[in-house]
């Protein structure tokens, strides 16, 4: 018996493999290129015979192949009975697709888990591994110290793609936000605005801006004490951003394109709301008109 199976020796594959065993873990591999795997044979690693016998050597089997389909067919055509083992897969899904996956795993007694990596197969190989994790809560808490060994690993739900979802969510912001953060980068270096400020102050404001909206949207705190201001006053200052921009010689497309989305939701009536509503106001409005 290993500790755990990985099934797929590509790129991430073998990155787990590695950090896996050089955390003491005792791994069994299977990879449909029979000499990929074997190259990682050592020591801690053994490899299986066939995918059936990988599936059944461990508590848990990561499977991380190139897509979801490829990580379904293989676990069916095994046709071997899990008895209870988790069985994770890497491959991105969306919640149709995870459904799919499960159904496929727990119709053979298995668990199954989402395992997202929104990290590279390089970042996992130096242990910086970050695992989202959805799907089988047991399943998660009985192997989570194996994930906690090779990086950072959460929890996020029980729905199968949740950790995909999730994902999408947490990183939506950070675009935007990293394209303004250079631009003001380029002003202050334009504009001999000392970096030593800049750097401390723009982590300090956008720390706090992050905390106090999310206080405020959750309901944690009074929405009066929050960042107050409505959908209309938004576009206009989105619209004098813009300008301050060209003014200076830089793409203002962002600012544009945030006026026009505060802009629609004025159009269609929400100008006097609070501008927190407006992804909400987006969704309202366009909903109708695909159907
Ligand atoms: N690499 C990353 O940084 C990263 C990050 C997050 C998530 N992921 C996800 O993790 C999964 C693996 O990524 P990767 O970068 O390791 O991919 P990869 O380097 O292209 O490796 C693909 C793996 O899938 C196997 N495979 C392909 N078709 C197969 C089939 N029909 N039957 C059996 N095995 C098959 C390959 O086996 P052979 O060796 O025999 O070709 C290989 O082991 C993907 O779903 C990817 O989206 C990757």
């Amino acid at each position: 018996m290993s500790d755990v199976t990985v099934i797929g020796s590509g790129a991430m594959g073998s990155a787990l493999v590695e950090v896996l065993a050089a955390s003491g873990a005792e791994v069994m591999v299977w990879n449909r290129t029979g000499t990929k795997a074997e190259a990682l044979s050592g020591p801690r690693v053994r490899v299986a015979r066939s995918v059936a016998d990988a599936l059944t050597s461990s508590p848990l089997t990561i499977v991380s192949v190139s897509d979801h389909e490829v990580a379904k067919t293989l676990v069916e055509a095994a046709g071997v009975g899990l008895g209870g083992r988790a069985v994770a897969s890497t491959s991105p899904v969306d919640p149709d697709q995870a459904k799919s996956l499960n159904t496929v795993v727990t119709a053979a007694g298995g668990h199954y888990l989402d395992l997202a990596i929104p990290r590279s197969d390089g970042q996992v190989r130096a242990g910086a591994g970050v695992f989202l994790v959805s799907g089988d809560r047991a399943a998660y808490d009985a192997n989570r110290e194996l994930f906690d060994r090779v990086g950072a690993a959460t929890y996020v739900d029980a729905a199968p793609g949740a950790a995909y979802v999730g994902g999408l969510a947490v990183v939506l912001a950070y675009l935007p936000m990293a394209v303004g953060l250079l631009q003001g980068l380029h002003i202050c270096r334009q504009h001999d605005v000392p970096l030593e400020w800049f750097e401390p102050t723009a982590l300090d404001f956008y720390s706090f801006q992050i905390r106090s909206l999310l206080d405020q949207v959750t309901g944690r705190i009074d929405p009066s004490a929050g960042d107050e201001g409505s959908v209309d006053a938004m576009a206009e200052w989105a619209a004098e951003l813009a300008v301050s921009l060209r003014a200076m010689g830089l793409d203002a497309g962002m600012f544009d394109a945030l006026r026009r989305l505060f802009a629609a939701a004025s159009h269609a009536g929400h100008g006097g709301a609070d501008w927190t509503s407006i992804a909400e106001i987006q969704l309202l409005d366009v909903t109708p008109s695909r159907q």
